[in-house]
């Protein structure tokens, strides 16, 4: 375990102590946040340490990717638990930019990622992934690891940095790592800390929601009947409203027409609870033939 973590605020710092790794013949892993770190983050944080010789964490509240009206100045920010959490698991450094830094008064370049970027968080939330692509590379480029790990609790994102760093030819391994999840099934996220007693009740139902949908439909049920049948469950469980319930093809996020699965598929959602959006998303296997 690193008994000390480098924290570096500089982007010249960063650079300087990811090349003198690679001088060393040291690997590099980072991990991109928004900070409020809490053990879904550190799953990253533990995956990159079996990847890589030397792990980098980033804590960045982008303002790029929220809208007007979305929760970026009420978002937490929680900095010494943040580097207290990753030093405790043994990041060595971590890379917090001045956010002046970051997108100074010039800025005038976009990063529109299409196909995978398209539909699902798009359509209602739409230019968020033109901010974490634009974030992204950002920090790709200054950070200039070997490994990038990523969370699948945000599917539709990761499915869009891997397009992105391919299409870009960026030499960077970009490493999906499992969802982390309560003792109830709810995926941990920043957000979970808004809700009460109540609230966290009726979110912890949406995972036993979606799981009985993804088997029903893995037995062979038709696929708009399972979806449907998800969405009222969700509502009278306590969900104001539903965003989405998708079907989709696990790589390329295509869009499966209606009827039954016949190969692996992807269960994407996003529903609001308690003024709480929360996103998540399920395997669906094949039908055994
Ligand atoms: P943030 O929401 O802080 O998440 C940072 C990383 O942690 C993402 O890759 C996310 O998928 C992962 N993560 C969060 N909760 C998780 C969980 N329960 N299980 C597994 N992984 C989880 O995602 C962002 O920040 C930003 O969009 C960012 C990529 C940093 C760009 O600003």
């Amino acid at each position: 375990m690193a008994e000390t973590i480098n924290i570096i605020r500089s982007e010249r710092g960063i650079r300087g102590q990811v090349w003198e790794y690679r001088g060393h013949g040291e690997t590099t892993a980072f991990v991109p946040t928004m900070g409020a770190l809490h053990d879904g983050h550190m799953s990253l944080i533990r995956l990159a340490k079996k990847k890589a010789d030397r792990v980098i964490a980033s804590i960045y509240v982008n303002p790029t990717q929220f809208a007007p009206g979305e929760d970026f100045d009420a978002y937490p920010r929680t900095e010494k638990h943040d580097v207290a959490l990753l030093k405790a698991e043994g990041a060595d450094v971590v890379y917090i930019p001045k956010p002046s830094s970051m997108y100074n008064v010039h800025h005038a370049t976009k990063i529109k990622v299409g196909g995978v970027a398209e539909g699902l968080e798009t359509d209602h939330r739409p230019t968020f992934f033109d901010g974490v692509a634009l974030v992204v590379t950002k920090l790709l480029n200054r950070v200039a690891p070997d490994y990038a790990i990523f969370g699948e609790k945000d599917y539709q994102q990761l499915a869009t940095i891997r397009r992105l760093v391919e299409d870009l030819d960026m030499p960077i391994n970009i490493v999906g790592a499992k969802i982390a999840r309560d003792e109830h099934g709810l995926a941990l996220s920043s957000r979970n800390k808004y809700f009460d007693t109540e609230g966290l009740k009726v979110a912890r139902r949406l995972n036993e929601i979606m799981r009985s949908c993804a088997l029903q439909m893995s037995k062979g049920e038709n696929v708009d009947l399972a979806v449907d049948r998800s969405k009222k469950a969700l509502l009278a469980a306590g969900f104001s409203s539903v965003d989405y319930v998708e079907v989709r093809s696990p790589n390329s996020l295509t869009v499966l027409e209606g009827g039954v699965l016949n190969g692996p598929a992807r269960l994407l959602v996003a529903a609001h609870c308690r003024g709480v959006r929360l996103i998540d998303n399920f395997p669906v296997k094949a039908k055994s033939k």
